[in-house]
């Protein structure tokens, strides 16, 4: 390969765009059909009509975008999959994608062996969280028929509709004020014999908050119950869970995250925390013989080679080869590391969080509503009744949108008396409110964390 510099987007897909080429000439010359001929001059203005609509995204790319989980993903990503999307491999079967099919092999048991999970681990990637989710949640009413789903109410809000959509019947466990799973109303829900799989959040997408994982695992074992994570935000933090160092994660949070390693399923999304393109969620089944539950028969796939093809043991058929590609490159370069690789960007993002609630400590009309566990932060203009902090929340959270340096931050409603627990002073004369929150999700936000509250806290006394 020519030289190219390390973040030189444009060189290093060129360069993308040649190896291929290179490949593809050695399989012979062929004409194009003239029906998929399109005159470069048809094809340049639909691209600019293209590049037009795009502007019209918020700069995901940017720390002063803080609103929801949203990056741009790594240029290591980016070169894997445009390399690969060129090719354009389907890992369902071996033979529709042989080499992306082992780097999704590969890629599976990094993530397995970051959670301390066994080496048997079976699992795949996946469109996204929420489907992989489905699976895990399949795969329990699959062990236990008849059995509800237990969740916590600060769960992903896709778990409730893919209960439905299983038919399975939901049981909502409350969270405490940080947006935890209270462990005595699980206890009580267990208790009742009808539960057949729980599932716990180590990240919930509201607060960032960690769900009880380490007490969580024993007690369902002793009523039986599958116990299911999902770790789709949170999960890549499982890298610092060894690191004591002051100033990561918390020794509670971090115990819950080294508890994983108990759990019968897991779900990650490498297309949060892990850098990649929208399109790769994954799954990971602790007992490799529940693949026995996806067993079908395929009239047109599986007979090029006895080896195990991953439709064999996914719900979806198409899967982009692509994605795996794009993991497994950039977890070449930026490895599941605690000290560096990954490990290093989320310890940023972590840092991120605490400058954002220091900042927040220092300020005139701001306050934080709950400490952050993970790079989730809450804040809310300082008012005196729960309808005026939901009036100004939204009022600050447009006004940073619209100013000339703007800020982009999402809105988060929550329930008054969950303010109230903390900030007992303020009235409650609604039912809930619109709070604000930042996803600290990029290392960058580090260092300009401090500055994006001042100014936040400027325009807030403005307002
Ligand atoms: C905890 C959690 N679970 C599941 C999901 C759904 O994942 P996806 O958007 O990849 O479908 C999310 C998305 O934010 C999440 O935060």
């Amino acid at each position: 390969m020519a030289e190219t510099k390390a973040l030189d987007r444009a060189a290093w897909l060129a360069e993308a765009s040649r190896c291929v080429q290179a490949w593809e000439a050695a399989h012979g010359d062929f004409d194009r059909h003239p029906s998929v001929r399109v005159p470069d001059a048809v094809l340049r203005e639909a691209f600019e009509a293209l590049i037009q609509r795009l502007r019209g995204n918020y700069p995901f790319f940017h720390p002063r975008y803080a609103g929801q989980m949203l990056k741009a993903p790594h240029p290591a990503a980016v070169l894997g999959y445009a390399a690969t999307m060129l090719i354009n491999p389907n890992n369902h079967a071996l033979d529709s994608g042989a080499p992306t099919a082992a780097m999704e092999k590969e890629v599976v048991q990094h993530l397995a062996r970051m959670f301390g999970l066994p080496k048997e681990t079976l699992g795949h990637l996946t469109s996204s969280g929420t489907i992989a989710n489905l699976e895990a949640l399949w795969v329990g009413r699959c062990c236990q028929p008849d059995k509800a789903l237990a969740f916590s109410e600060q769960a992903h809000y896709t778990h409730g509709r893919m209960a439905d959509v299983l038919g399975m019947r939901s049981i909502v466990i409350p969270a405490d004020q940080r947006g935890r799973m209270e462990l005595e109303a699980l206890d009580s829900a267990l208790k009742t014999g009808s539960v057949g799989t729980v599932v716990l959040t180590t990240g919930t997408t509201s607060l960032g908050a960690v769900d009880p994982v380490a007490e969580a695992v024993p007690l369902c074992r002793a009523y039986g119950a599958r116990v299911h994570v999902d770790a789709a935000y949170g999960g890549f933090y499982a890298l610092l869970s060894d690191d004591d160092r002051p100033g990561l994660l918390s020794q509670e949070t971090a115990r819950h995250f080294r508890a994983i390693e108990e759990a019968d399923s897991v779900v990650i999304d490498p297309h949060k925390h892990g850098l990649q393109p929208y399109g790769c969620g994954c799954l990971l089944l602790r007992d490799p013989t529940l693949g026995r539950y996806y067993q079908h028969d395929s009239p047109y796939t599986y007979f090029s080679s006895d080896a195990l093809h991953l439709g064999e043991i996914s719900l979806e058929c198409s899967r982009a080869g692509a994605a795996a590609a794009a993991l497994w490159l950039t977890l070449k370069v930026l490895p599941l590391a605690t000290d560096r690789g990954l490990g290093l960007i989320l310890t940023a993002c972590l840092h991120a969080a605490q400058r954002w609630t220091e900042a927040l400590q220092a300020a005139e009309v701001l306050r934080a509503y709950v400490s952050p566990e993970l790079d989730i932060v809450t804040f809310f203009p300082e008012r005196r009744a729960a309808s005026a902090i939901d009036a100004a929340s939204q009022a600050l959270f447009t006004r940073a949108v619209a100013d000339a340096d703007p800020i982009y931050l999402s809105v988060l409603s929550v329930r008054s008396g969950a303010l109230s627990a903390s900030h007992p002073a303020i009235r409650r004369d609604q039912e809930t409110l619109r709070i604000l929150r930042s996803a600290l999700m990029k290392p960058e936000h580090a260092s300009c964390a401090s500055t994006l509250v001042e100014r936040l806290d400027a325009m807030a006394q403005q307002a």
